[in-house]
């Protein structure tokens, strides 16, 4: 059994094949960074016509590269939500309009409990309970995941996530989106540090977090200097030292209070090279990441989402494929 699975709820179009084994047998994403860059954030009408435009022509590569046809798909899992409600309802549409024109069942996944499944696409001993951190461009969510892949949510971000917290300061950097990456490289430029920036809520004693008063903090500081290279590659290792530091210290509490060793950090954030190189030198909790074509937005994750829906008894028991419907005109 095959299962087709569609992406599209933001900026990335991403299309994954996956097979009964759960393996991935091909993905293809195409981002539209480029066309967004110059308004430094998303434009949601300028992301559906795009996702509209590409579609096809990306199902048409991934069926070839797969040596398949539409008739080797037994499944079409999409993003339901939640995400941009145009981009959204493109890729609904896609669907649906497959689904039903090849007489094949659709499922809808939610987005977020992709990502938090994204490291099991590789990581084939990973199984819950474990601590998600999800952190991407719309959300900050620490949760626990028990044995029966239920999610409960123990903290979120009060305001900005932790994505977007990287994004507004990169846009003040003239860094250009989006910001994550972009702070990431300067801060590598960094040599001699100077900003000393605050950790929001490290000592809040609960699992919410908050980075719009480091956002702040951040522009204030931005706003007195005559900007310089330095500046910017100082400022950028700061930002994302106070943003780490703040991911981690919530992630290892809740792993210490709850008794779970394993943390699971997923969405674009999770791309971070220092997000994940902090996480392996603690040695009380075992982190996992997703490989890092898969932290960010991609059809593989909701494939994947979709084959563990389809594979679990809940869903087996409700479901039924339902026959084509006659058109009649
Ligand atoms: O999960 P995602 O692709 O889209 C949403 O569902 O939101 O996450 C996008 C976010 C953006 O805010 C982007 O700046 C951030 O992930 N991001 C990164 C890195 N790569 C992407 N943040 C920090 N470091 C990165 N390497
Ligand atoms: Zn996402």
């Amino acid at each position: 059994m095959n299962t087709l699975g569609i992406e599209s709820s933001c900026d990335d179009t991403g299309l994954a094949i996956i097979n009964s084994d759960g393996q991935i047998i091909n993905h293809i994403t195409s981002s539209q960074h480029e066309i967004h860059a110059k308004y430094g954030g998303i434009v949601p009408e300028l992301a559906s016509r795009d996702h509209v435009k590409k579609f096809i022509p990306l199902l048409q590569v991934l069926l070839e590269k797969s040596a398949m046809t539409m008739d080797d798909i037994n499944m079409i899992a999409f993003t339901n939500g939640p995400g941009l409600l145009g981009p959204l309802l493109a890729g609904a549409s896609l669907a649906k309009t497959l689904g039903w024109s090849n007489n094949i069942p659709t499922i809808e996944v939610n987005h977020l409990e992709a990502h938090i499944y994204s490291p099991m696409i590789t990581e084939k001993n990973l199984k819950p309970p474990f601590i998600s951190l999800l952190v991407s461009g719309g959300h900050t969510i620490l949760s626990s995941v028990d044995d029966n892949f239920h999610i409960t949510t123990l903290g979120s971000t009060l305001d900005d996530s932790a994505g977007e917290c990287f994004d507004k300061i990169a846009r003040k950097l003239n860094l250009g989106y989006p910001g994550g990456p972009e702070i990431s490289k300067r801060s590598e430029l960094s040599n001699n540090n100077k900003f000393i920036f605050p950790r929001p809520m490290i000592k809040s004693n609960d699992y919410n977090f908050s980075f719009s008063g480091l956002k702040t903090h951040v522009i204030n500081t931005i706003h007195k200097l005559e900007l310089t290279d330095e500046h910017i590659n100082n400022i950028s290792y700061e930002v994302q030292s106070a943003i780490v530091d703040t991911l981690i210290s919530k992630s290892v509490e809740a792993s210490k209070n709850l008794d779970i060793k394993n943390i699971v950090i997923t969405g674009g954030v999770s791309a971070n090279q220092k997000l994940r190189k902090d996480f392996s030198c603690i040695k009380k909790c075992k982190a996992y990441f997703p490989d890092v074509k898969f932290s960010t937005d991609n059809g593989a994750m909701i494939a994947y989402a979709g084959f563990l829906k389809t594979n679990s008894s809940d869903f087996k028991k409700n479901f039924t494929i339902k026959p084509k419907p006659s058109l009649t005109l």
